[in-house]
C-alpha cells in the first residue's frame, strides 16, 4: 500500500538524519529523500493508483512528513555545524601568552662599531664625514701631499698600483692612506675644513701585524690661525673620549712630508698605566714599553696648500690619520695574535666584541 510506503519512508528518513554525523552525509541524505528525483517524488507520482477520495489526504500527510523533515534537517545541520566549529577551536586555538620565538640577533662587526663611535666623537666638535674614491689617482694620493715621484717616502707605503690607463694626475692606485682625501678636500675650498675621512687602505704587506687591507680615519682642519694647540686639543679630546679619561698622550717629533712639525700620538698603556711592567713585575704583554703608538699628525705642509691653490699666508691646517683596527685594539688592551682574524668572519670570535 501505497500509504504504508509513505510512513515507512518517514521512519527510514528519521532515521537516517538522526544518526548522520557530517554536513556531506547529510546532504546526502536529504537529495535522497526529499531531492527532485528522490524517494517522496518518487511515491508521489504514484498518486493516480490510489481512488480519488484517498489522494487528498495522502497529499497532506506527505506535504506533514516534508515540513516535519525539512525541521529534523535544519536541527541536524546546525548540530553538526556546532561540532566543526568545536572542533576548529580544538586544532586550531592560538595561545597568546605562549612566548615566542625569538630570531637570531646578529651584531654589528667591531669595525663598523668603531668607525661609528669615532664618527660621533668628531662630530661633536664639528667635523664632518666625508668620503672620496679608494682608487684614486697618484697625484692625490702622493704627488699633492708633497710626495714627489721619484722621493724615497714613497717606498714605505707599497701601494697597489692598478693596471690602468695614466692621466696627467698620474697612474691610479689602491688608496695606501686616507691622507688622499685632503686633497680633494682642500679644492672644495669650502672653508673652515673641518673633514673626517674614514676609508679603507690597501698595501702589499700581509702579516700577523699588518692586513692588506685595513682602515684609517684621516682629519683635516684648515682655516685662519689653525695652530698647534688646536692638534694637541684635538688629541686630547679624542684620546679622553675614545679611551676614556684614565688614559694619556704624548706626542713624538716625527717625519711626514705632509706636515710640518710632524708628530707621532702615543696613548699609554690601559694594561700597565704608561710603566711598560704588570703588578708582578713582569713586561707587559700589550704594549711592552707603557706606550701604544696609534699614528701620525702634524701642521700642514705649506707646500700641500699650495698643489690645491690654498694660500698657506692666509690659512693653516692641521692633520691627522690614524689606524682604526689598531685603536679598536688598543681600547680594551686587546693584543690580537693576528690582526687578519678581524677579517676571517670566525663568528667564535666576532661574537665577542
Ligand atoms: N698617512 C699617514 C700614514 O698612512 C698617516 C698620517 C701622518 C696622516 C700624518 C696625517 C698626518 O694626516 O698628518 O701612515
Amino acid at each position: 500500500m501505497l500509504t504504508d510506503t509513505l510512513e515507512a519512508l518517514r521512519t527510514d528518513l528519521e532515521r537516517a538524519i538522526g544518526t548522520v554525523e557530517s554536513l556531506d552525509a547529510l546532504a546526502e541524505v536529504e537529495t535522497k529523500f526529499l531531492g527532485r528525483k528522490g524517494e517522496l517524488t518518487n511515491i508521489l507520482r504514484q498518486l493516480g493508483e490510489l481512488p480519488v477520495e484517498e489522494r487528498k489526504a495522502f497529499g497532506q500527510r506527505s506535504n506533514e512528513i516534508k515540513v516535519e523533515a525539512e525541521a529534523w534537517i535544519a536541527a541536524a545541520r546546525e548540530r553538526l555545524e556546532r561540532a566543526v566549529r568545536s572542533a576548529i577551536g580544538e586544532t586550531e586555538r592560538v595561545d597568546v601568552t605562549e612566548p615566542g620565538t625569538h630570531p637570531t640577533e646578529g651584531h654589528l662587526h667591531i669595525m663598523t662599531q668603531t668607525i661609528r663611535e669615532i664618527t660621533q666623537i668628531f662630530e661633536r666638535i664639528g667635523f664632518y664625514r666625508t668620503r672620496y674614491p679608494e682608487i684614486d689617482w697618484d697625484w692625490y694620493a702622493f704627488e699633492s701631499l708633497n710626495m714627489p715621484s721619484d722621493h724615497p717616502a714613497r717606498d714605505n707605503w707599497e701601494t697597489f698600483f692598478m693596471d690602468a690607463g695614466e692621466s696627467k694626475l698620474g697612474k691610479m692606485v689602491l688608496t695606501p692612506h686616507t691622507s688622499n682625501a685632503q686633497g680633494h678636500e682642500l679644492e672644495r675650498k669650502q672653508f673652515p675644513i673641518r673633514m673626517l675621512n674614514i676609508a679603507k687602505c690597501y698595501r702589499r704587506q700581509s702579516d700577523t701585524t699588518h692586513a692588506p687591507m685595513f682602515h684609517q680615519f684621516e682629519g683635516l682642519y684648515v682655516d685662519r690661525d689653525v695652530n698647534l694647540t688646536h692638534l694637541t686639543g684635538i688629541v686630547k679630546y679624542f684620546v679622553e673620549s675614545f679611551f676614556g679619561k684614565t688614559r694619556t698622550f704624548r706626542l713624538r717629533p716625527h717625519h711626514f712630508r705632509f706636515t710640518e712639525p710632524s708628530f707621532e700620538v702615543d696613548v699609554s698603556c690601559g694594561i700597565c698605566n704608561a710603566t711598560g711592567l704588570t703588578a708582578d713585575g713582569q713586561k707587559c704583554r700589550v704594549c711592552k714599553r707603557g706606550w701604544l703608538e696609534i699614528g701620525g699628525c702634524g701642521m700642514t705642509h705649506p707646500n700641500v696648500l699650495k698643489s690645491c691653490n690654498v694660500d698657506p699666508d692666509i690659512y693653516t691646517g692641521l692633520a691627522f690619520g690614524w689606524g682604526i683596527e689598531r685603536i679598536a685594539m688598543m681600547k680594551d688592551g686587546i693584543n690580537l695574535a693576528d690582526i687578519r682574524t678581524l677579517y676571517e668572519n670566525d663568528l667564535r670570535f666576532l661574537k665577542q666584541f
